[in-house]
């Protein structure tokens, strides 16, 4: 549904990155490349603005959102850090890691952006389009994935222009993401929690801490019965085509979305084939996937088959997102 907004579409300059700036304080949604996904904007101090992305997204409102900040500095302001999640920032920021921590007593970002929680979830990202708008902006930028909800994040302008030309006020073009999947979510509790896998390996983050990150027990917190990471909802990544994961042959009217070199029964008949790295690269994979998703989605196909992919390192997103899209939309 387009409600009418003019939505320029700007190549990422100097020029862009001040109308963005603008464009945030007075309330605007801009949406902008990070180094994992297009990210759709708001300031994190205005809950009108944040309302407007809910409303953009048909997003549930209980999905809280992530504070995006310039430095470690700023995202102090925000959250309180322990010794667990100095490490952590200091290790990988600016990158694809979100930490959830206790808010700041004077933590200026909205509840409406934290869903009332009184935890918020902090990330300085990597890429320099937002980097320069945050640092054009001055505060935090509260930035869901510039999809409509339900549907496969953003990786490319083009994305962001078919699900929200016409309701969010501005994007910035800075071409094609790098990463390709959201950033992992890692919860700084008594022990930190893998909240949501995603493009900063699980790996990479427990050589860094010397232990294993826990994982929710389900979705849910078992006291509250809150969702812990409520994107990890089942169905938050579903194209409209079914989605069939495993796939060891192609079946008739299938389109197939391929990993690494081999080939499988079927697949000359396929109705679209789009390989995610046919030399077997987890993260040229990653990188490709919401958009081949996306592509696909629109062969009218009977189903996407997907072949096997391997499950370590960023594996272990890719699998969850293929996951989700498998269980399709609600
Ligand atoms: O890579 C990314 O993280 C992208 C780019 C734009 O930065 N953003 C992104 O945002 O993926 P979104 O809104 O699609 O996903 C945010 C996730 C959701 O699963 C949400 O439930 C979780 O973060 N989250 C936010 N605040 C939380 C909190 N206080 N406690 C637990 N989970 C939280
Ligand atoms: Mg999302």
């Amino acid at each position: 549904m387009n409600v009418g907004l003019e939505t320029p579409i700007l190549p990422a300059n100097e020029a862009a990155v001040a109308r963005a700036a603008r464009c945030l304080a007075q309330g605007g949604l801009v949406a902008f490349p990070t180094e994992t996904v297009y990210g759709l904007g708001a300031d994190a101090a205005n809950a009108g603005s944040i309302a407007r992305i809910y409303e953009a997204k048909g997003r549930p409102s209980f999905n809280p959102l992530i504070a995006h900040v310039g430095d470690l500095e700023a995202g102090m302001r925000v959250a309180r850090f322990d010794a667990t999640a100095k490490k952590l920032a200091e290790a990988f920021w600016p990158g694809p890691l979100t930490l959830v921590l206790p808010r700041t007593k004077d933590c200026a970002v909205a509840d409406l952006a934290t869903a009332g929680l009184d935890t918020i979830a902090v990330r300085v990202p990597a890429h320099p389009v937002a980097r320069s708008i945050l640092r054009a902006f001055g505060g935090p930028v509260v930035a869901p994935s510039a999809n409509l909800s339900g549907h496969v994040s953003a990786t490319s302008a083009a994305h962001v222009q078919s699900d929200l030309m016409g309701r969010i006020d501005l994007i910035v073009d800075g071409g094609a993401v790098n990463v390709g999947v959201e950033s992992t979510i890692v919860g700084c509790f008594d022990a930190p929690m893998l909240l949501r896998p995603g493009g900063l390996p699980r790996g990479e983050i427990e050589r860094v801490l010397g232990r294993a990150l826990l994982r929710p027990a389900e979705d849910a917190d078992n006291e509250t019965g809150q969702p812990l990471a409520p994107g990890m909802l089942a169905s938050h990544y579903a194209p409209r085509t079914p989605v069939r994961l495993n796939a060891g042959k192609v079946e008739t009217n299938e389109a197939l979305l391929a990993f690494g070199p081999d080939s499988v029964p079927g697949m000359e008949a396929a109705s679209a084939v789009m390989n995610l790295s046919p030399r077997g690269d987890l993260a040229e994979a990653a990188a490709h996937l919401f958009g081949y998703l996306r592509a696909l989605d629109t062969q009218g196909a009977r189903a996407i088959a997907v072949m096997p992919v391997p499950h370590h390192g960023l594996g272990e997103a890719i699998n969850d997102r293929l996951r989700r899209a498998a269980m399709g939309r609600e």
